[in-house]
């Protein structure tokens, strides 16, 4: 493709894996965070969604960007609009990065994103991963340190994705025009339950981890007392209520569909991970 690929959050989660895996395509790209450096082998852009005096800069000589939201951002609209609306300006394509479930309701300020995208004019591929596998390193990661990963998800499953598989997805959308103006469901190959995966994470780490099903009130309590500001807190909490009621427990052929490979399972993930997990 001519131009290059400018990645925001590129030093995030998935950010980071797919600039490195467009690297390794040979296709030129632009990694984009508030400081600007170079991220992988990969010549930085400093970008703030905050500040669209930077969104210029950073979209020139660019042909296809990545357009997601960091975590802990509570405003999809607000953020991410004017970025689109900046990119198809430009007749830049866009992959942009939203949640499983969000086209449940068009009132769901992600799906209003998708919404503004897709009448945008500019073309497109919607991705809405499911719960990443990422979140056992990150969010509950100082509970499995303490033996228990305490979470409002009852009963319910979830096929969770490896942020790997979610790089390489929109490393291929964004290299291809074959799946433009179509949105993807990404899970992983499996729903698992909290509790099947406390028991992988007790197997991997050699030590007992709990699954602890709490109700939202004390989720609540436990993260704004960990320092998570309470609105996030409480929105995350909501994110829960498709886990109990199993809406987050499909799996699709999303991921092998855009990357001709079969999604990687948690046991996979948690292996890979195996010293991030013991520290
Ligand atoms: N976690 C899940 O289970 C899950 C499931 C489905 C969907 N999602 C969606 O995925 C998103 C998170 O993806 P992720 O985990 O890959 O992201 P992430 O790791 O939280 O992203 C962090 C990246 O964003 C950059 N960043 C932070 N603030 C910025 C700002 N003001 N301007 C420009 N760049 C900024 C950071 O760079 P600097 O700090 O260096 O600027 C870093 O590169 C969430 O919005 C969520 O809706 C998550």
């Amino acid at each position: 493709m001519s131009g290059k690929v400018l990645v925001l959050g590129a030093t995030g989660n998935v950010g980071r894996p797919l600039v490195e895996r467009l690297h390794a395509l040979g296709q030129a790209v632009k990694a984009a965070s508030r400081s600007g450096q170079p991220v992988a082998g990969a010549e930085g852009a400093a970008f703030d969604y905050r500040d669209p005096a930077t969104f210029g800069p950073a979209f020139e000589g660019v042909a296809s960007a990545y357009v997601m939201l960091p975590t802990g951002y509570m405003d999809p609209v607000g953020l991410l609009v004017p970025v689109i609306e900046a990119a198809a300006a430009r007749k830049v394509k866009v992959v942009l990065q939203t949640a499983l479930g969000v086209d449940a309701d068009d009132a769901i300020p992600y799906r209003q994103v998708e919404l503004a995208l897709e009448r945008s004019g500019t073309p497109y591929v919607i991705l809405r991963p499911n719960w990443f596998s990422d979140n056992f390193l990150t969010f509950w990661k100082p509970g499995i340190d303490h033996g228990v990963i305490a979470v409002p998800a009852g009963e319910g499953k979830s096929s969770f994705i490896d942020a790997r598989d979610i790089a390489g997805s929109a490393a291929a959308a964004l290299t291809s025009s074959r799946f433009d103006g179509r949105a993807f469901n990404l899970t992983g190959p499996e729903a698992l339950g909290y509790a099947e995966a406390a028991t992988l994470i007790s197997q991997v780490v050699g030590r007992p981890v709990a699954y602890n099903p709490i109700d939202d009130a004390a989720f609540v309590a436990l993260l704004t007392g960990a320092g998570i500001g309470g609105e996030y807190a409480s929105f995350l909490a909501s994110l829960f209520y498709p886990v109990r009621e199993g809406w987050t427990a499909g799996v699709t052929d999303s991921v092998e569909q855009l990357t001709g490979r079969k999604p990687i399972a948690l046991g996979v993930f948690l292996k890979d991970h195996a010293a991030a997990l013991k520290a």
